[in-house]
């Protein structure tokens, strides 16, 4: 593959940030990183973001797709290359093999074990730059795999479709839908990304929603998240969440910590309960994103997106900042995350 144009830096590390979004959800427990190679003229001659547990990085898939062609080239990846011996050789090894003379990279590698890639490098007479276009990778595909790095947890988003006078529901408790196609189908390839959904068992029972990632035909994608009822009650033998479409884990508690626990083997996890279960999680400072699906529709009544979130006054809100807006459809996608 050989485009014309050369790229700089930051326009290759955007096209990487591109494979790594294509690969989000499926490398699990690798991160999902992107990578691109450049020959010595600047022109892009291999792609490639990094495959499923086990085989290859992003990097080696891109390399050789170059083949000979990146010898005295460039690669440019959202993560530092790897420098250990894990299920695969180290990326370190492969850019050297393949007589790569630059490697730019977006973010550091904060993991003990794989990093020291670039320090590696430069000693074999490289030429490394990092930082490019670090916010835009940090904030995108790596976001909740830095987040599991520097915590320990799981990267929590809170999702929520709402009216623009921030009700969740119509006073009947009917909510679907709330939100245009557009947005549900924005919804549903976040969820084909994500490793697990959570609701409460009010919204098992009150929507009876399957939580399955679906395709625009309605077909399931090939991906299906973990999917989790929190609560109490027992919820019907026949409701879709317990369907044989993807795997469900229930947990009898109200403490979001323990809901964590549960989950400390996942890395992105969408919150998708309802207005008492959200509640719970901000006032645990469980939530480290919110997704909103504004619609353009008043709903009024008591049903509101969030209950109780421990604010008595407003000097003592939730301080939150917006780090996107887009629209999908007739709808806004706010996202937000804490100021
Ligand atoms: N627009 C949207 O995006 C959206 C999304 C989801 C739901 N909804 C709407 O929300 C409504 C359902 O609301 P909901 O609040 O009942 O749903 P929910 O938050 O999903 O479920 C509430 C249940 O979660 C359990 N729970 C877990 N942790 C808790 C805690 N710390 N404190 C109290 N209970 C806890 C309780 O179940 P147990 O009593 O079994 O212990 C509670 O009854 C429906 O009308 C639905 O359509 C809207």
């Amino acid at each position: 593959m050989s485009t014309a144009a050369a790229l700089d830096y930051e326009a290759a590390m955007r096209l990487a940030v591109e494979h790594a979004d294509l690969v989000k959800g499926a490398t699990y427990p690798n991160p999902p990183v992107g990578a691109v190679i450049l020959d010595s003229a600047g022109r892009v001659v291999g792609v490639g973001g990094t495959g499923p547990a086990g085989s290859a990085h992003a990097e080696v898939v891109a390399l050789r797709r170059a083949g000979s062609l990146a010898a005295g080239g460039t690669a440019v990846v959202t993560l530092e290359p790897c420098n250990h011996h894990g299920k695969t050789p180290p990326c370190v090894d492969a850019l050297l093999d393949a007589r790569i003379v630059s490697v730019v990279y977006a973010v550091a590698d904060p993991n003990p074990v794989a990093a020291g890639g670039a320090a590696r490098l430069a000693a074999a007479g490289v030429r490394v730059v990092h930082g490019v276009e670090a916010d835009l990778v940090a904030a995108g595909p790596l976001r909740e795999w830095l987040h599991k790095q520097r915590t320990g947890l799981p990267h929590v988003t809170w999702k929520y479709a709402t009216s623009i006078d921030g009700r969740s529901a119509a006073a009947d408790g009917s909510s679907q839908w709330i939100s245009s196609e557009a947005a549900r189908a924005d919804l549903h390839r976040r969820r084909a990304a994500a490793d697990a959904i959570v609701v409460g068992t009010g919204t098992v029972l009150a929507d009876d929603p399957a939580l399955t990632a679906r395709l625009a035909d309605g077909s399931l994608a090939e991906r299906q998240p973990l999917r989790v009822v929190v609560g109490k009650r027992e919820i019907p033998s026949e409701a879709q969440v317990l369907n044989d479409d993807s795997r469900t884990m229930v947990i009898r508690t109200h403490d979001p910590a323990e809901v964590l626990k549960a989950l400390s083997d996942r890395t992105d996890v969408l919150l998708e309960g309802g207005p008492t279960l959200a509640g719970a999680f901000l006032r645990a400072g469980a939530i480290d994103r919110i997704l909103a699906y504004v619609a353009p529709i008043l709903l009024g009544g008591p049903i509101t997106a969030v209950d109780d979130v421990g604010v008595p006054s407003i000097a003592r809100a939730l301080k939150w900042r917006y780090d996107g807006i887009e629209r999908v459809g007739p709808d806004l996608l706010l996202s937000l995350v804490p100021r």
